[in-house]
């Protein structure tokens, strides 16, 4: 799937992955504004993103836990996720997401 990140600067960044989450692609690539500290496991919110509108709605909302990290990060908005809890498929394909924070 082709994954784009529009970075705080503005840039946007493409890459292609097969398999892991959004997290572990941009953590990867060093993507700026994606630490993945909690090792994609819900507690950390440095995942923190903003989904295109247009997809936001394919991926399903959050879970509990997603929402409630959420509710206590800066920056939130109607289309923030955790980007750790988003994993790569085929279903994501030509995602864009905004980092938040
Ligand atoms: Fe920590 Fe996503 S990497 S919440």
């Amino acid at each position: 799937a082709k994954i784009t990140y529009i970075t705080k600067a503005g840039e946007s960044l493409v890459y292609e992955a097969t398999s892991g989450s959004l997290m572990e692609l941009a953590v990867k690539n060093k993507v700026p504004g994606i630490d993945g500290d909690c090792g994609g496991v819900c507690s950390c919110a440095t995942c923190h993103v903003h989904v295109a509108p247009a997809y936001y709605e394919k991926l399903g909302a959050p879970s509990e836990i997603e929402a409630d990290m959420l509710e206590f990060d800066d920056n939130v908005n109607e289309y923030s996720r955790l980007c750790c809890q988003i994993p790569v498929t085929d279903a994501v394909d030509g995602i864009t997401v905004a980092v938040a924070n």
